[in-house]
């Protein structure tokens, strides 16, 4: 998924590493800005780093490894940049998949965001959390009679419709309540976009929306439409992939979707009023990528869609964008502590940390890269190849593939791995019955759980004998 996939295999049998982190750097001790939390820094006294205001050697102490940071005041900042980059003519849901707690979707209220949901549990923490219904959205290919009927009764604000089947189980459920729910329809513009890369003419091949080429779509708006009475087309819903840098796969998404939308009003005589581009803006795991700032980025979508729009004749809908990754990414970090170090003559160094695969499934998953810096003090030592792995029985159990780190780095030190606020948390697992990590809040040089580590007792809680 990151910019520099490594293929898994024989060539790291290799000493050195073509790609990923390339040479040694200069400075094995510096922080490289794009990648870490605004908050965080070295301190030049310790050489340990300080968290949003905290010594990270007394968070460690305090909470515990591993555990999952997050710089409350980066977060929010990243919230604020994106509502106030598209403005008060479009509308950014926060994508709950990447990282959701009742603490975050408190923070996304509060910072203006909407939120997108996919899965009943979504929603649960979103209603606990007491989020605005009408500033929710919600997702997914498959959701259940009991899931909508939740969303319905919730008041939710939009219902983004995925099968034939979802179109008439909804007009069901809201013609039971007498009720008109508000849907957009997912389609899929034949655009997968991934980094650097976008395909635009093939990619219909999957479980998600449904095919503007193939007529699908057009077929599932005049569904929608025949249910009037109880379903009230907005719009048209795309989300063409992740950890996107350019802006070339939405340009042609929101080409084809205007398209649509031109379609619709020739057949139907209605201009749908919103159109959402989904998420997929990429952040910075290692230095090699360079994501676009944020204001960039929305100036140009809005153009796309506003010139798309004035040549096909159209008014301009109210735009909507659903970025996860660009804003619960780059705030958290991951802090773990060292317990073993094995160095294999002429190969690498291993050093094992006390968490893994289930805490950060995406090295194993998708070979993504990360970036990890020892976080309890700076080291004048050379800097070793080293991979960082964790405590899973599972060679591929592999947290930071290739990373330069101090050759000097020992049982006890702690590492801190950056960017991990996106889809760790909300992907942790209890492989070999480890157990999940604490998500601690910092802000200030004050910290605060907001999700608790899990315990022995949640573990067993489940099972029944
Ligand atoms: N909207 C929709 C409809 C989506 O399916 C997704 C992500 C998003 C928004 C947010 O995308 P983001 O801005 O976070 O890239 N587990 C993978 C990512 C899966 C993304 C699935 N959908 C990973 O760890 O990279």
């Amino acid at each position: 998924m990151s910019r520099s996939a490594h293929p898994a295999g024989p060539r790291y049998a290799d000493v050195l590493p073509e790609g990923g982190h390339g040479a040694a750097p200069a400075d094995i001790n510096r922080l490289d800005r794009k990648i870490w939390p605004g908050g965080v820094a070295r301190d030049e006294e310790s050489g340990a780093l300080t968290f949003a205001g905290a010594d990270i050697r007394e968070l460690a102490r305090e909470f515990g490894t591993p555990a999952y940071l997050i710089d409350e005041d980066d977060w929010r900042r990243r919230a604020r940049e994106w509502v106030e980059a598209f403005g008060a003519d479009a509308d950014v849901f926060y994508a709950g998949k990447s990282f959701l707690s009742v603490a975050i979707a408190k923070w996304a209220a509060e910072e203006g965001l909407h939120l997108d949901v996919c899965s009943g549990g979504e929603l649960a923490v979103a209603l606990r959390a007491g989020f605005p219904a009408h500033r929710l959205g919600f997702h997914g290919n498959n959701k259940s009679v009991a899931e909508l009927e939740r969303a319905v009764d919730a008041g939710v604000g939009r219902i983004i419709v995925d099968s034939h089947e979802e179109i008439e189980r909804l007009a069901a459920i809201a013609a039971d309540r007498g009720v008109r729910q508000r849907v957009m329809v997912r389609v899929t513009p034949g655009v997968e976009a991934h980094t650097h890369e976008f395909i635009a003419t093939a990619h219909e091949d999957q479980k998600f929306g449904f095919s503007l080429a193939g007529g699908a779509a057009a077929d599932a708006v005049a569904r929608v439409l025949k249910h009037a009475d109880h379903l009230e087309l907005t719009g048209l819903h795309s989300h063409i992939g992740s950890q996107i840098f350019d802006t070339a796969g939405f340009e042609v998404a929101a080409h084809r979707l205007t398209e649509a939308l031109a379609a619709i009003k020739g057949e139907h005589g209605i201009e749908l009023p919103e159109l959402d581009l989904g998420g997929g803006l990429g952040i910075a795991y290692t230095e090699t990528d360079d994501p676009a700032p944020v204001a960039e980025t929305a100036r140009r979508l809005k153009e796309i869609v506003a010139r798309e729009c004035d040549a096909a004749g159209l008014a301009h809908p109210r735009l909507s964008v659903e970025p996860g990754r660009a804003i619960a990414g780059p705030p958290g970090i991951t802090l773990y502590e060292v317990g073993t170090v094995k160095q294999l003559p002429g190969l690498r160094t291993y050093v094992s940390v006390d968490g893994g695969m289930s805490d950060n499934i995406r090295t194993a998953l998708y070979d993504a890269e990360y970036t990890v810096s020892l976080a309890n003090r700076a080291s004048r030592a050379e800097a070793a190849l080293t991979r960082v792995v964790g405590k899973h029985c599972e060679s591929g159990d592999i947290v930071v593939r290739d990373a330069w780190l101090p050759g000097d780095t020992a049982a006890g030190d702690l590492l801190a791995v950056a960017a991990t606020g996106a889809y760790c948390r909300s992907m942790a697992s209890n492989y070999n019955h480890l157990l999940k990590p604490p998500v601690i809040a910092v802000k200030d040089g004050e910290a605060r759980t907001i999700v608790r580590r899990e315990t022995e007792d949640d573990l067993l809680g489940l099972d029944l004998g």
